[in-house]
């Protein structure tokens, strides 16, 4: 004789059974084959999208320029590579020519170089970069400086150049190029921007406002292209091991010329460059590429921003101190 607890189990462990036997599993099941499938599609999509492209990377003689460059020259890319130092571009042009590559045919390199605090320069490389193949699908602004300063000490003439570098000379090329994506009723503009351009921190003033400017810049440029069908993607990486704290200007104009250690710290430029290729391929609008903390923070300065800013002025402190000692 069962009894009616011993039955209710039963019952139970029956219906578990029946559940996980024939719907849950071949669910679950489902459901992952279904992610597998999207993730493939969205690989081959992105993979199509780059092979090919026309692309353009400014500040391609250094850092992570230089590695976007072979990552997406890798990707089948048809490269028109910009600095201002001419043999570095030719170094890593007949690099580039000369390696192979899986994913098959690859293309020799353009190079046009400016300099990106000449308006005129800039307008004359936009016309030599569009005879390169006709067309532009894909400009990637990366060039750029770092600034290391007291805004009390700064002489407004380094703010200005920052600001000519980072923001008006990427503004002007992307005005520049423009309208033939839009003629063409397709293109897509990248922005090289970095954590600072979300979050501010002490003695990094001018550095800092350039990169809110741009990320500004090209979040209205994103909602005003959308109708015509050009792609806007704003990536903002957290610190990278190149020479940019080397080449950063300071209060009095001079360069830094040291490489600090949060940048020696910071993330492979051939890593980065592969997540800016996977960014561009997925034509994501807006990427921070940080690690936890630094995201925090952007997350906390919106949140909470009288903490946020507490901690930043405690940073200060602690920094004019240090340099002080
Ligand atoms: N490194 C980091 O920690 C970090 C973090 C976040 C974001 N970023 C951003 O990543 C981008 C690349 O910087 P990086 O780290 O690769 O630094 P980098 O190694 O110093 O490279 C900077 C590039 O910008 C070009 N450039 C500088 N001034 C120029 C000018 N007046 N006209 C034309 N080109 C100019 C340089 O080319 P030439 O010398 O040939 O002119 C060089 O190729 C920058 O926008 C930077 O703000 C870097």
């Amino acid at each position: 004789m069962v009894s009616p607890s011993t039955r209710k189990c039963m019952l139970k462990e029956r219906v578990m059974d029946l559940v996980t036997q024939t719907t849950i599993l071949p669910l679950l099941f489902g459901c992952l084959g279904i992610f597998g499938l999207f993730r493939v599609l969205q690989r081959i999509r992105s993979r199509t999208y780059l092979r090919n492209a026309v692309v353009v990377v400014t500040g391609a003689t250094s850092g992570l320029g230089r590695e976007c460059a072979r990552a997406f020259h890798a990707a089948g890319a048809k490269l028109v590579l910009c600095g201002r130092n001419v043999k570095a571009l030719e170094a890593l042009i007949s690099e580039l020519a000369g390696s192979c590559t899986s994913q098959g045919q690859t293309h020799k390199p353009y190079m046009v170089t400016f300099d990106l605090t000449d308006p005129g320069a800039i307008a004359a490389a936009a016309v030599e970069i569009l005879q390169c193949f006709g067309y532009v699908d894909i400009l990637i602004n990366n060039a750029g400086i770092s600034y290391r300063g007291a805004i009390s000490d700064t002489r407004v003439d380094v703010d200005r150049r920052v600001m000519e570098i980072n923001y008006f000379g990427p503004v002007a090329l992307t005005k520049a190029l423009l309208p033939s994506m839009v003629k063409r009723k397709r293109g897509h503009i990248v922005a090289i921007s970095s954590v600072q351009g979300k979050i501010s921190i002490p003695f990094r003033s001018a550095y800092a406002a350039s990169k809110h400017a741009t990320q500004a810049f090209f979040d209205c440029l994103r909602a005003e292209m959308e109708q015509d069908n050009i792609e806007v993607t704003v990536i903002s990486p957290g610190y990278i091991y190149t020479n940019l704290s080397v080449n950063a200007v300071t209060a009095d104009g001079s360069i830094y010329g040291a490489l600090d250690k949060n940048t020696a710290q910071g993330r492979s430029p051939a890593e980065v460059a592969q997540d800016v290729l996977a960014a561009v391929g997925k034509k994501k609008k807006d990427v921070l590429l940080t690690d936890l903390l630094p995201s925090l923070a952007v997350y906390l300065r919106t949140l909470a921003p009288g903490i946020f800013f507490r901690i930043m002025a405690s940073r200060a402190k602690r920094e004019r101190k240090s340099k002080n000692s």
